[in-house]
């Protein structure tokens, strides 16, 4: 019970206290543009973050529509490292790749 109370009382503090870093972070660039079928949007902050992103309507079948996406995001981790992530979001899931995750295998 007394570990459960101070790994909760841990968490509270980690959630509630980002690091310096993050809590000084000003937006860089912003652009946004929303249009009826797409989108467009990107944002940089000065801790290193940057995302960015574009969707399109996509008719799938005759009956079904679907946004899909692609975009990218970076961040610079408490490893001091910056991980890049391109992705692809699609009727067919969301496919993250970057130089650190796994590659699957071909199936
Ligand atoms: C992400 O895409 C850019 C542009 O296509 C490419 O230069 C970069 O190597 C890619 N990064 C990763 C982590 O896949």
């Amino acid at each position: 019970m007394k570990f459960a109370i101070v790994f909760a009382a841990l968490f509270a503090l980690a959630v509630a206290a980002p690091p310096a870093s993050h809590q000084e972070a000003q937006v860089l660039r912003l652009e946004s543009d929303v249009g009826v079928d797409s989108f467009n949007y990107a944002l940089e902050t000065s801790d290193g973050t940057a995302q960015q992103a574009q969707g399109q309507l996509k008719q799938v079948d005759p009956e079904n529509a679907a946004v899909v996406q692609q975009g990218s995001y970076r961040f610079i981790a408490d490893d001091g490292q910056t991980y890049t992530i391109n992705w692809t979001a699609d009727e067919f899931g969301f496919h993250p790749e970057g130089a650190h995750l796994p590659v699957a295998p071909e199936a």
